[in-house]
């Protein structure tokens, strides 16, 4: 009989336990082999110089946590498979065990083919491949104080679940006062719903105005991140060319459920819809009873002119589904962004929310109420504001000055990046040479994309770097 376990009688740990963490230990390590007898408690208690009830109660606890087991009439047993084994991660099958091609993803599951990944900027280029904000420049202690004081004020009620799906309502008053002065919208606290940025906006649109199969006016060029949308969705997208006055009417058809615009800064040609056509584009909406949704994620930048209002300020009888976000006037990381409704549709996009996600985090919600509510937002725009018109006039003069006539520039003086069309060949051969990275406009079009075009984004690079980048661009090899 095997009984060579150390115990002792001094040591606070009761003698059970002792007893237990003995075994345990020993059939763990291999010392008591699986299947093998133990020795009955009146045995081991003998043994052991210690009471019959003490060994019996470490054996209740080695039997109920599957180390041992009893079978009546012949003694008891260390189990076969142990419990420790069975809590340890089985290693995960091999891709190849099981391939994934046996799981039949949905239709939208198998829509999704691509992962998105910006570009990584190499070491010694000059990137013109980003058009986001200057993170460099964002009031960041500002940001922390007011995130901090969220926290500090916090009640518990503000770790659970929201009561408002739809965002809280110290946000979603700023949010309409903030539309109302800066963009001309019109609209009540409770027409803004808070979303995870304009993707998600743009996400429930779809589901819950369309139904797969559905046809959409889509500008052509367009914005690729509401293109994957729709097209997950099994929308039918119609393209509808830009011209210098916006989309064309003529394109968007008789069927189309609704029309996906960004009417103060199309993107990515950078035109802004003129007035007429802004009516027009309600008044084809009107007849055929389609929807508009207006991205307007980057209207406040806009370097010449007064600002344009926005198109749901403009319509009175036609819903327009407004989608702002502080992805480009705050940070993208942030993930909050809004949409702004027609009233008998917010009740649909709360409920969209909770299902979804429930709702965006209350203390980021209380902070950025604050940060709007103390006039911080519109500080940082105006001095973004100024700072990107800057960049913006030198990355133009830039190209004046390396390609004179070569290089056209579409668009107005808005937004952070800039559609350029080279009449030299081989531009992308020269930037990659060069150490000049620039994105082809090609992936944002339907169809036959035109050779040459280029989008250049200028929000993220000091002066110097724009000019060396552009004079690398139009070196001679
Ligand atoms: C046309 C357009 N809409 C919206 C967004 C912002 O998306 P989100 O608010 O989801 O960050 C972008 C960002 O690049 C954009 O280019």
């Amino acid at each position: 009989m095997r009984t060579a376990i150390a115990i002792d009688s001094r040591s606070a740990t009761p003698l059970h336990r002792q007893i237990y963490d003995a075994w345990r230990g020993d059939i763990l390590t291999g010392r008591f082999r699986r299947g093998e007898r133990v020795p009955s408690t009146r045995e081991l208690a003998a043994a052991l110089k210690v009471a019959r009830a003490t060994v019996a109660q470490a054996y209740e606890q080695l039997l109920a946590e599957g180390y041992l087991h009893a079978t009546r009439g012949s003694g008891t047993f260390v189990c076969r498979e142990l419990p420790d084994e069975l809590l340890q991660p089985k290693p995960v099958a091999r891709a190849s065990a099981k391939p994934a091609s046996q799981v039949k993803l949905s239709r939208f599951g198998a829509r999704l083919t691509e992962d998105f990944r910006y570009a990584p900027e190499s070491p010694g280029s000059i990137c013109f491949a980003r058009w986001t904000p200057d993170l460099e420049r964002f009031p960041l202690t500002i940001w922390r104080k007011l995130v901090l004081r969220a926290l500090r004020q916090a009640s518990r009620a503000n770790l659970g679940y929201s009561r408002e799906p739809q965002g809280i309502e110290s946000l979603r008053v700023e949010i309409a006062a903030y539309v109302a002065r800066s963009r001309a919208v019109r609209c009540t606290p409770e027409q803004v719903v808070v979303l995870s940025g304009s993707q998600q906006a743009l996400d429930f649109c779809a589901r819950l105005l369309t139904e797969p199969g559905d046809e959409v006016a889509f500008e052509n060029p367009g914005y690729l991140g509401t293109r994957r949308i729709f097209e997950a969705h099994g929308l039918k997208l119609r393209p509808a060319r830009i011209d210098n006055e916006g989309i064309a009417i003529r394109d968007l058809g008789r069927k189309s459920k609704l029309a996906y615009v960004t009417p103060s800064h199309q993107f990515p040609t950078g035109l802004a819809m003129s007035l007429p056509r802004r009516l027009e584009l309600l008044s084809w909406a009107r007849t055929h009873g389609a929807i508009v949704v207006e991205d307007d994620y980057d209207s406040e930048y806009r370097y010449s002119g007064p600002p344009l209002p926005a198109l749901q300020g403009l319509a009175d009888d036609v819903p327009v589904i407004y989608c702002g976000t502080f992805s480009k006037v705050m940070f993208p990381a942030l993930r909050i962004g809004y949409v702004i409704v027609p009233e008998q549709l917010a009740a649909a996009f709360r409920r969209a929310k909770w299902i979804n996600d429930r709702h965006t985090p209350t203390l980021e919600q209380l902070a950025l109420a604050e940060f709007l509510g103390e006039g911080h937002l519109d500080r940082h725009v105006r001095r973004m504001r100024r700072l990107y018109g800057h960049r913006r006039e030198v990355l133009v003069d830039a190209l004046t000055r390396h390609f004179g006539g070569d290089a056209a520039v579409c668009g107005d003086a808005a937004g952070m990046s800039v559609m350029v069309r080279f009449a030299v060949a081989d531009i992308a051969a020269n930037a990659t040479r060069k150490k000049v990275q620039i994105v082809s406009t090609a992936p944002y079009y339907l169809g036959k994309a035109p050779a040459n075009e280029f989008l250049l984004g200028f929000s993220t690079l000091g002066d110097r770097a724009i000019r060396e980048g552009i004079k690398r661009l139009a070196a001679v090899p």
